[in-house]
């Protein structure tokens, strides 16, 4: 048997790998009227007190990490009565300049739609208007050149079509199974173009096997980090901002060449949503 010294040994995701950070555009809305008052989700509980001041001063370290790491960060006004809208990711899908909006499960946030898609249509973007329900980028994760897409709880699979045919790209469907990580971003956390960590638990038997196929090398996150929502991160491709909390996580990430930094967004969480929620990202 003989090498060719011309082809690289392959060696599988070495902990050394070069990581590369890319500029990226974000969407975030401040948590100024965030409350829990209804229960769409297992973390929400009305009779628990929250602290809008405290919700606010953390949201302003996640908005100041992002401003620090040269991201271009853009705001949409929060509405008072709309206390979820803090969770910016859920407002619409973001690329090549076309938004496709939100059409959301739950009574209690389906103003959000509208008005997101107000904030898109002001700010130069081609406004895709939903004919089916989804949640956004809460259950969209663009991963290199494939959407991979959540359902279950939030999201119609029917909306996977939908995009797929406003996104022009292969969009992956992916069945939820715990009411705790009901959107894609809680168990599912991209890392850049071609890795992801996730949560195996999460997912029915088929969605688990097309992971395992598509991403062998992906982060398994613990469930004890999985449980503070840790996936619910956001990546530039070497910095990964994560929950403060997500110690094993935070060392995995180290191990493969990740700068992880950690934010405490404990209050949002009260709400079901951690950083990645309350991140969209802009594609233009
Ligand atoms: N209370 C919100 C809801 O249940 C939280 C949304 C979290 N967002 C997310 N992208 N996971 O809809």
């Amino acid at each position: 048997m003989s090498i060719d010294s011309a082809t690289p040994i392959r060696a599988e995701e070495p902990a050394t790998s070069v990581r590369t950070a890319t500029k990226r555009t974000v969407l975030m809305c401040k948590p100024q009227f965030f409350t829990v008052v209804y229960r769409i989700n297992p973390w929400m509980d009305p009779a628990l007190p929250t602290d809008t001041s405290l919700a606010v001063k953390q949201w302003q370290t996640l908005y100041d990490t992002y401003v620090g790491l040269g991201f271009d960060v853009h705001l949409i006004d929060p509405i008072d009565g709309l206390p979820d809208m803090v969770y910016a990711a859920n407002g619409g899908f973001v690329i090549d300049n076309q938004a496709y909006g939100a059409k959301f499960t739950h009574v209690e946030r389906q103003p959000e739609g509208p008005a997101y898609m107000d904030w898109f249509g002001a700010n130069g973007f081609d406004v895709r208007v939903p004919v089916e329900t989804n949640e956004g980028e809460g259950d969209f994760l663009l991963v290199g050149d494939v959407i991979l897409a959540g359902t279950g709880f939030r999201s119609d699979s029917n909306s996977h079509a939908e995009l797929s045919i406003i996104a022009g790209r292969p969009v992956i469907t992916l069945r939820l199974i715990n009411p705790s990580f009901y959107h894609l971003d809680t168990a599912i956390a991209v890392l850049d173009d071609t890795n992801i960590a996730y949560l195996p638990s999460a997912f029915d038997a088929p969605s688990l096997a097309i992971l395992q196929e598509r991403y062998p090398d992906a982060i398994i996150v613990t469930e004890e980090d999985a449980s503070i929502l840790g996936l619910n991160s956001y990546s530039d491709g070497y910095n990964v901002v994560i929950a403060a909390r997500a110690k094993d996580f935070e060392r995995q990430l180290r191990a493969r060449g990740y700068n992880p930094i950690g934010v405490d967004l404990s209050e949002l969480l009260l709400g079901g949503g951690g950083v990645k929620c309350c991140t969209l990202e802009l594609r233009r």
